[in-house]
C-alpha cells in the first residue's frame, strides 16, 4: 500500500508524452500517493493520444492542451484546472524541454538563433510564463510546490548537450528568482530537480546519448537514477514533508554531481 503523502492535494502535470516520460511516471506516483491531477501537453503531442491512457490510469484526470509558450493557453489551463478542482492548485510539475538546434543537428557554434529563441522559450522561459500566469491569477495555494526538471549541463560542459545547457541554466535561474518572490508573497516554493540521463524521447534526442548514459552510470556511486525514482523524489517535493525547501537545484543523480572520478572509470582508461 503506497503512502498517501499527497492525499487531498491537487496538481498539474506538464509533459507526459508517452510511458517513458518522466512526467508520465510522476503522474502515476502522484496518483498513487492520493493526489487529484490535471494532465497537460502541447496540442500537437495530445494528437498522439497516448496521454488518454495515462488519464485513465490516474482516475480519469482531465487532459487540457496548452502550448507552454502561449500565455492564453496557460491562463485557460489554470482556470479550467481550478474549476475542475473547485479551488487552488497545490503543485505543478514542469517537465518540458525541446531543442530545435539539436533536432536539426546544428553544432553549438553554428546554431540558428531563430531556433535558439524557440528552444529558450519552450525549455526555460516557459517556467516563468507558468509561474507568472499562476501568480497573476493567484492560482497556487499557500505552501504549494512547483518543480521543474533540469540537467547538470547547466553547471558543467557536456559538449553535445548543445543549446539545452543554456536553456537549463536559465530555467534554474528562473526557479531561484521566482521562488524568492512567490515565497515572500504566498509561501509557494519553486525548485529544480537535476536528473540523471534517462532514456526518454527528449533524452534520446541528444547526440551520443548512449555514451552519456553509460559514462554517468560509471561515474555515479549509486548508478543512474531511474525515471521512477525521480517521480518518487518529486512526490516528496510536492508533499508537506519538504515545506522549507525552495529556490534549490536538487541533484537526483546517484552522486554523479559530486564525484571526481570512480574506480570503474579509472579501470577503463
Ligand atoms: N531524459 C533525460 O535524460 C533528462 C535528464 C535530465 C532532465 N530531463 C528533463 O526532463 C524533462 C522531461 O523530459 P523527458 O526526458 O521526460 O522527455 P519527454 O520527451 O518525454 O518530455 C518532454 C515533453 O515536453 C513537451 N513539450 C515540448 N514542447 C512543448 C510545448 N511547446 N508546450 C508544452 N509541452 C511541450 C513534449 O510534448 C514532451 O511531453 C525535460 O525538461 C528534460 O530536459 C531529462
Amino acid at each position: 500500500m503506497p503512502i498517501k503523502l499527497l492525499k487531498g492535494k491537487k496538481g498539474i502535470i506538464f509533459g507526459a508524452l508517452d510511458e517513458k516520460s518522466i512526467a508520465w511516471k510522476t503522474a502515476l506516483k502522484c496518483h498513487e500517493a492520493g493526489a487529484s491531477l490535471v494532465l497537460t501537453n502541447a496540442p500537437v503531442a495530445l494528437r498522439m493520444g497516448e496521454i488518454n491512457k495515462l488519464s485513465e490510469l490516474c482516475g480519469n484526470a482531465p487532459v487540457i492542451g496548452a502550448d507552454v509558450t502561449h500565455l492564453d493557453d496557460l491562463k485557460n489551463l489554470l482556470q479550467e484546472s481550478m474549476n475542475h478542482f473547485g479551488g487552488k492548485i497545490d503543485f505543478i510539475l514542469h517537465s518540458v524541454g525541446m531543442s530545435m538546434n539539436v533536432r536539426k543537428g546544428h553544432h553549438y557554434t553554428e546554431i540558428s538563433y531563430i531556433h535558439n529563441h524557440k528552444t529558450l522559450d519552450i525549455s526555460a522561459l516557459s517556467l516563468h510564463k507558468v509561474l507568472h500566469t499562476a501568480w497573476s491569477m493567484d492560482a497556487i495555494s499557500e505552501w504549494g510546490s512547483v518543480v521543474a526538471l533540469t540537467y547538470i549541463a547547466a553547471q558543467r560542459v557536456f559538449p553535445d548537450y548543445n543549446e539545452m545547457a543554456d536553456a537549463k541554466a536559465l530555467l534554474e535561474s528562473v526557479a531561484r528568482n521566482f521562488g524568492y518572490h512567490y515565497g515572500v508573497r504566498n509561501k509557494v516554493r519553486v525548485n529544480t530537480v537535476s536528473q540523471s540521463p534517462t532514456r526518454t524521447t527528449a533524452g534520446s534526442g541528444v547526440k551520443g546519448f548512449d555514451g552519456f548514459l553509460t559514462y554517468a552510470e560509471q561515474m555515479s556511486p549509486l548508478g543512474n537514477a531511474t525515471a521512477d525514482d525521480c517521480a518518487n523524489y518529486c512526490v516528496t517535493l510536492f508533499s508537506d514533508l519538504t515545506r522549507y525547501v525552495t529556490m534549490q537545484n536538487l541533484f537526483h543523480d546517484g552522486g554523479f554531481s559530486f564525484t571526481g572520478v570512480t574506480q570503474g572509470v579509472i579501470d577503463k582508461m
